[in-house]
């Protein structure tokens, strides 16, 4: 029970990563938000919680709108009171991308697989209204709910742990498309920014880097052409996705107190991706 008395507010936890990091927490003591622009897939992770003993509520929440990150912190002080922990993991791999919708993935990852043959036309074929979605989701995002859950944090004067979803993409340009790597590189640097502005509060604020893990935003690298999926693989020493309990175990340090003295930091559960 290392989260017993804590409050969780988990953006995009209606699937993947997520849910697996709310249902983990949720274990461990947690009572937990799920804020998700899907309700469907936000209230199937609630149910899950709240049928296995644990706590937790939903509320609707785009991560781009001001407003509905406002709207999940009202909704996180009504239900449980205050807000110790925030997991952003609201995010998208592609403009089009929608969590547990597989159609607009094979258009994505078959203009992938010509890009891996013909690299300069991802460069000419971008749409400016393409990246600038993915950014807003993933940066924008992370910044709007970080800055909704810092205040009450502040003010209950009792710190808190920030924990933000970057990616390995962060650091290694191949990890995807021009918007999600610059994307997740913004998230990082947003990360250590963060953290140096919230270390005199006592609020730590430290990123994930997962690798490829077995959600469904991976799910399209199995429609791949059998030589590029061997390909993919071969730069993972472990040779494997990883799992989302994977990434739950990272966070749950990150939000625990055993992280007493991480802040700042970037943890990459990627599978030896790194050792290159
Ligand atoms: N799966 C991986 O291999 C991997 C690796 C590195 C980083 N990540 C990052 O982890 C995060 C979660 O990805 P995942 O793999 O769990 O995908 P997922 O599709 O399983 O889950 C994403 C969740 O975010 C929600 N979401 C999407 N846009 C939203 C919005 N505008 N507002 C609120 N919620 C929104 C979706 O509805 C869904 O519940 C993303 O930021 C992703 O970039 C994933």
């Amino acid at each position: 029970m290392r989260l017993d008395g804590k409050v969780a507010v988990i953006t995009g936890g209606g699937n993947g990563l997520g849910k697996a990091c709310a249902q983990k927490f949720a274990k461990e003591g947690a009572s937990i938000v799920i804020a998700d622009l899907i309700d469907e897939l936000g209230e199937q992770t609630v149910d899950s919680i709240n049928t296995a003993g644990g706590e937790a509520t939903f509320v609707h929440c785009d991560a781009v709108s001001p407003l509905d990150n406002q709207a999940m912190v009202t909704h996180a002080l009504s239900t449980f009171g205050s807000i110790d922990v925030l997991v952003t993991a609201a995010g998208v791999s592609h403009s089009e991308y929608r969590s547990g919708d597989q159609e607009a993935d094979v258009k994505f990852i078959t203009r992938r697989a010509d890009y891996l043959e013909n690299p300069h036309k991802e460069l000419l074929e971008l749409e400016l209204e393409d990246f600038r979605k993915v950014m807003t989701i993933n940066l924008d995002g992370t910044l709007l709910a970080a800055q909704a859950c810092a205040a009450p944090m502040i003010e209950a004067g009792k710190g808190g742990s920030i924990i933000t979803i970057a990616s390995i993409a962060a650091k290694h340009p191949d990890a995807g498309p021009i918007p999600y790597v610059c994307s997740k590189s913004a998230v990082w640097m947003l990360t250590k920014k963060l953290a140096r502005l919230l270390a005199s509060v006592d609020i730590r604020v430290n990123a994930i880097g997962p690798g490829f893990i077995d959600t469904h935003m991976t799910s399209l690298i199995d429609l791949l052409p059998k030589e590029r999926f061997e390909q993919f693989f071969s730069n993972i020493p472990m040779n494997r996705k990883g799992l989302p309990s994977e990434i739950a175990n990272t966070a749950l340090f990150l939000a625990s107190d055993e992280a007493s003295y991480f802040t700042g930091e970037i943890l990459h559960p990627d599978g030896g991706y790194f050792t290159e």
